[in-house]
């Protein structure tokens, strides 16, 4: 009797999709616009799925208050109004795709979450451009 549980989160954030070891031709070929020296911000919208077996005394797979400040803190403190490539030290050298950006939440839920619970996370870059990740 497995339920997943969801709640969604929201920040917003500026980065530009770029590697220092490539030539600027290179990265405005293969980022197209996304890699423009300038930055650009994206309304994040996220989706965070907790996977586990309802307890038999509050009926619960986890808190909902508790995710919350899960979100809050390892989410939205973290990456709201930041410059992704500047501010956050994973993405020193690592592109800030909204693929690696999923993969750094999902590793800073996951560290705090008990083991018994499942995570998945779905992130949204645009309505039409998302990324899902759990951990697979
Ligand atoms: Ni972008």
């Amino acid at each position: 009797m497995r339920v997943t549980v969801y709640r969604e989160a929201h920040f917003n954030a500026a980065h530009r999709l770029y590697r220092k070891d490539w030539s600027d031709a290179k990265n405005q070929n293969i980022f197209g616009k996304c890699s423009y020296p300038h930055y650009h911000g994206h309304n994040y919208d996220l989706e965070v799925g907790v996977t586990g077996t309802p307890d038999p005394e509050t009926g619960f797979v986890i808190n909902l208050d508790i995710l919350k400040t899960i979100i809050k803190e390892e989410v939205e403190d973290y990456f709201d109004h930041k410059n992704l490539n500047i501010d956050i030290p994973e993405f020193e050298n690592t592109v800030p795709s909204a693929e690696n950006i999923a993969i750094l939440i999902w590793n800073r839920i996951r560290k705090v979450l008990h083991p018994d619970l499942d995570l998945k996370i779905r992130l949204y870059e645009t309505r039409r451009n998302f990324v899902e990740y759990d951990g697979n």
